[in-house]
């Protein structure tokens, strides 16, 4: 079983966007997906219980019962696990982060956002986590946007993805649906991106450490 979390001590970024599309791509590519709700706020949780289908799974725990959590979807044999987590909690964000095979940090583009990185690098670091910023919210037709967030990311000693997700209605749209972008717009930019972006996400995981039972 993989685990993938989804950190960024600055609100707002995308933590649990992704965390849900990601979810619902890795049940379209046939794999067993579940979602760890450890934000207090429950949004992932509460997008869940205005969805009609029954995958993927979302439960939402305190962060104390992260590892119980865990052992439980392994047993329900997920294949893989996304964490989304709050802003500003940086001992929720560790344990997370010592959790999961491989962190994905969500940054909008603005240089708020991009210097505020720096302390979820630190995060992951010390957990000893590969880490990837996933530029999110990106604007239209703007390549120089992406070229300047990715040197502003280099600095921080991090890795952004190529794969960027554009600002696009269609992910809120969806999620205040119950549903996903994929569903909600099959053929749609955002479905398409956010396969991308699942395909990109793949063979990280497959190099870096499956997550093991508790002994
Ligand atoms: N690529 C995007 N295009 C358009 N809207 C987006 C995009 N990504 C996120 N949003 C919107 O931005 C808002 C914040 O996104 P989201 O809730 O996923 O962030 P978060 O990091 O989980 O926030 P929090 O830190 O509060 O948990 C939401 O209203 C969401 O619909
Ligand atoms: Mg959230």
């Amino acid at each position: 079983m993989h685990v993938v979390a989804l950190l960024s001590q600055k609100g707002g970024t995308g933590k649990t966007t992704l965390a849900l599309h990601l979810a619902v791509a890795a049940e379209r590519a046939r794999q067993v997906a579940a979602v760890i709700d450890l934000d207090p706020q429950a949004s992932a949780a509460g997008w869940k219980d205005s969805r009609a289908g029954e995958s993927p799974v979302v439960v939402s725990v305190q962060a104390t019962r992260l590892a119980h959590a865990l052992d439980l979807a392994r047993d329900g044999g997920a294949e893989i696990v996304f964490l989304d987590t709050a802003p500003h909690s940086s001992d929720v964000a560790l344990a997370a982060a010592e959790a999961a095979d491989l962190v994905l940090i969500p940054c909008r583009a603005g240089i708020l956002d991009l210097r505020a990185i720096g302390a979820t690098a630190r995060l992951a670091k010390i957990a000893g986590k590969p880490a990837y910023v996933i530029l999110n919210s990106m604007p239209a037709r703007a390549s120089n946007v992406a070229a300047d967030a990715r040197a502003a990311v280099a600095v921080h000693g991090l890795d952004a993805a190529p794969v960027t997700i554009q600002q696009r209605a269609a992910y809120a749209h969806a999620l205040t649906a119950g549903q996903t972008a994929q569903e909600y717009e099959p053929s749609g930019k955002a479905a398409d991106e956010v396969t991308q972006l699942y395909q990109w996400l793949q063979p990280r995981l497959r190099s870096a450490a499956p997550s093991k039972p508790r002994a």
